[in-house]
């Protein structure tokens, strides 16, 4: 069990316990659909960067990247730890003020954003980071006063992430300004009188290995506009931001990500550039990824074509792997060890053949024999899981637990039928 970690994931007498709590518990208590997280794992994931970090710099800031998992309660205890944020809509950016991460630690990067978000994220005092000339152009003409940063889109192999989806730099990408464009855009923001005080770069979410070389070739194609935008501005940056990205384990293959090698090369590239503005990146998936479970009962044991295990959830409970093609450990909370003599299809209650948990509908999976009743665990869906989910087909979201000093705290109700309607107009009169 290669995701076995002391004080996270545990096995017990073939139970598989979180944070100390089995969670078959935590499913009869709560209820499935659940998001459980552990909020112990994502301090320690946070303190692995920052510490990492800390090594080499002296000036930088870690943004939390809201949109990976945007609970209040998650927020708090980033936030709490020092983390700034990172976020992509006024109600992100709502979200982290709430928590009592201050507007100075708020990060604004949208795309396509209204003239309707921008008024909003003026009255929030929040920074923003400019996506696009027209954004510039349209936030210069009713207020000068935010302090701004750019993106810009390092171009093409630049980009870096587990998934095309996910690949945020190079030439078919909608976000930033493009290497042509970028200087005019310093030029322009200047000209307008806007406080220019950053720039920023996000080239893809989950690298791993490999990817770090990519990402540090971005860095040095940063820093290099960085200088020339320097130059324009006639004066030095606050901050430049490298974006987020770094990638977790999802299944054994995978190497863990190297922290110290990403940590280093990054600030060595930053200083041998000469800069010593603050240094400033965003991850989100990093933090929170390993930290959630989602549970899930175990409704239907059928041999169809292929063996058919039917779920209580579906992709509106966590789309990735079918979003994305994304590979998920699953482990049968109260007989995790096997043995595993047969392989299974996993699939959720939508109606959408796309609607399984297996990567790819053709590759069942192994585990052990299940029963009618049993509890799924889905591992490392604490990122871009119930953040992404819907109500889909009145599937209403799942309630959410947060692990904390021993306790499981219930963070976030079941949705139900009265949340689904209560938007809806129950007549046209
Ligand atoms: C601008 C920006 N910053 C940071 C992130 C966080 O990425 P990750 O969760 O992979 O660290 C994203 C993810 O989409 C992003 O778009």
């Amino acid at each position: 069990m290669w995701w076995v970690e002391p004080g996270h994931l545990e096995v017990k007498n073939n139970q598989l316990s979180v944070g100390g709590h089995l969670a078959t518990d935590l499913a009869g208590r709560h209820g499935t659909p659940l998001y459980v997280y552990n909020g112990d794992k994502i301090l320690k994931n946070f303190r692995l960067v920052r510490d990492a970090l800390a090594r080499h710099a002296d000036n930088f800031c870690i943004h939390y990247a809201v949109k990976a998992n945007a609970h209040v309660q998650v927020l708090k205890l980033l936030g709490q730890e020092g983390a700034h944020a990172d976020c992509v809509s006024p109600i992100e950016c709502r979200l982290a003020l709430k928590a009592g991460i201050g507007k100075e630690r708020i990060l604004f990067t949208g795309t396509s954003v209204s003239n309707r978000d921008l008024a909003e994220l003026v009255d929030l005092g929040v920074r923003i980071n400019i996506d696009s000339l027209s954004q510039l152009r349209r936030l210069a003409t009713f207020s000068r006063s935010p302090e701004i940063s750019i993106r810009w889109n390092p171009g093409e192999g630049s980009g870096a992430g587990l998934h095309s989806h996910t690949i945020t730099a190079g030439k078919y990408i909608k976000f930033g300004i493009p290497e042509a464009k970028v200087l005019d855009a310093f030029r322009e923001a200047s000209e307008l009188g806007m406080k220019v005080v950053g720039l920023h770069q996000h080239i893809g979410s989950g690298w791993l290995g490999d990817d770090v070389r990519v990402f540090l070739g971005s860095v040095r194609r940063t820093l290099e506009v960085a200088r020339e935008a320097e130059r324009i501005l006639g004066r030095p940056f606050r901050f430049i931001d490298f974006g987020g990205g770094p990638g977790i384990r999802y299944r054994e293959e995978q190497s863990p990500f190297p922290i110290e090698e990403y940590a280093r090369g990054l600030v060595e590239a930053v200083r041998t550039a000469g800069f010593s503005c603050t240094l400033a990146i965003e991850p989100g998936r990093y933090f929170v990824a390993e930290s959630g479970v989602l549970l899930l009962e175990i409704n239907t044991v059928e041999e169809k074509n292929v063996p058919v295990i039917g779920v209580d959830g579906g992709f509106n409970t966590l789309v990735r792997p079918a979003f994305y093609g994304a590979h998920h450990e699953m482990v049968l909370c109260n007989r995790v060890r096997g043995p595993c003599e047969r392989t299974f299809m996993v699939a959720g209650n939508l109606c959408e053949s796309s609607d399984v948990f297996n990567e790819n509908k053709k590759e069942l999976r192994p585990l052990p024999e299940p029963r009618e009743g049993d509890i799924l665990a889905i591992l490392c869906a604490g990122a871009y899981g119930y953040e992404m989910g819907s109500a889909y087909n009145g599937r209403p979201l799942p309630a959410q637990v947060l692990l904390l000093g021993g306790k499981d705290y219930r963070i976030t109700e079941r949705g139900n039928f009265e949340a689904i309607v209560g938007g809806q107009a129950l007549t046209t009169k």
